[in-house]
């Protein structure tokens, strides 16, 4: 009836689709979730729970987590690796719970869920506790098992979200992640007040330049109508690229039924390369990074075998035209906080060919919002 629809609409907020909803709330979900974190110069997260000297005997990191998730942790091992100089593992919870993971009482597990109820993840905390980690949760769900069974809980101020296909809390996730390694670095001694406040603020930044990745998705539309008859697709990065890269993939395969696959970028000559022939999609993360033209070689090589490339790239960048038939480009920010922009015309991305292939965005077959059964 008429009244349904406009309670629809109404519940969409305008938006023709939740996904697209949450995909606009992600500047708020930065603001939020970097809220009174920073008191002149040093970095709180009281929530933890843990003494400064705890934090500080810290010495092995895991992360664990399932789908979406799991490509937070991805950013956060290299984050964590980079500033705090902490090893860390990043693993998929069905994993690390069946097999013998080297766990001392100075290993602290973090565990990301967004529905704070995913099974595996449940089960890898409990068997983390057991083996006597620390264990932090990152989830979205207020109370919610992952809560009450880790020793503290940063909550993403995601807000409830509905679309199958996690955006907003993905987003809230790698920033919560990126406060934590902060934390464990300015904790260690790696990261001095001042390299803090000039990173807190650029971090508090991405939430504008989000906005101006979503005032004009004309580039990722375009993109999207090119590449939304092909059969598979190949997504490159390299470093965070490759972390964002691999949320991209399957974003794009879980709405649209497309089929993509990622790969850091140096590997693509061992293997995913013989895909390509004419017209072949290959979607790449090629922002402003140390590696970056180590990337624009493997556009290069792809094009030469026909490849349609897509580049993610920096504002500014023109070198890249010469590389990609479609470039999109994004403000320019600090490597670092590459992941926080770049994820979001990956979504965008996934979502335009979900439509242009008449799927349903917000409740793509098969999937479930959260996974409560192994
Ligand atoms: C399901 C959802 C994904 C999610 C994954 C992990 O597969 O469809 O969007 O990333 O579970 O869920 P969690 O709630 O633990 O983050």
């Amino acid at each position: 009836t008429r009244i349904d629809w406009d309670v629809d609409l109404a519940e969409k907020g305008g938006y023709p689709d939740f996904m697209m909803k949450e995909i606009h709330e992600q500047p708020r979900v930065v603001r939020d979730t970097l809220a009174g974190r920073l008191t002149g110069g040093t970095l709180t997260i009281d929530e933890l729970d843990l003494s400064h000297e705890e934090l500080n005997l810290i010495d092995r990191v895991y992360v664990i987590a399932c789908g979406t998730s799991y490509h937070a942790g991805l950013v956060a091992k290299q984050l964590i690796e980079g500033w705090a100089r902490i090893p860390t593992e990043v693993e998929v919870a069905s994993e690390f719970r069946y097999r013998n993971p080297i766990i001392t009482p100075t290993t602290l597990v973090v565990a990301v869920s967004q529905s704070g109820e995913t099974a595996d993840t449940l089960a890898a905390i409990r068997d983390a506790r057991v083996r006597g980690a620390k264990v932090f949760g990152i989830t979205n769900v207020v109370g919610s098992p992952v809560a009450r069974e880790s020793d503290g809980v940063i909550y993403t101020k995601a807000n409830k979200e509905i679309a199958v296909a996690s955006t907003k809390s993905f987003l809230g996730q790698v920033v919560s992640l990126t406060l934590l390694s902060m934390l464990l670095a300015q904790t260690k001694g790696k990261l001095t007040t001042s390299q803090i406040k000039l990173l807190f603020k650029e971090l508090a930044d991405t939430a504008e330049q989000i906005e101006t990745i979503l005032s004009d998705t004309t580039a990722i539309d375009e993109a999207a109508l090119a590449c939304k008859d092909a059969c598979s697709s190949l997504f490159i990065g390299r470093g965070l690229g490759s972390a964002i890269c691999a949320e991209g993939a399957l974003k794009l395969k879980e709405i649209s039924y497309l089929h993509a696959e990622s790969y850091p970028a140096g590997e693509m000559k061992h293997g995913p390369i013989a895909l390509i022939d004419e017209g072949f999609p290959v979607v790449a993360v090629a922002t402003q990074s140390p590696t970056y033209e180590k990337t624009i070689s493997n556009l290069q090589e792809s094009r030469a075998r026909g490849a349609m490339v897509v580049a993610i790239a920096t504002e500014g960048d023109t070198e890249i035209k010469k590389h990609a038939e479609h470039v999109i480009y994004i403000p320019k920010v600090r490597d670092c906080f590459s992941p926080i922009t770049a994820s979001v015309p990956l979504q965008l991305f996934a979502r335009a060919i979900a439509v242009a292939r008449g799927c349903d965005v917000d409740q793509p077959r098969n999937l479930a919002k959260s996974v409560t059964v192994e």
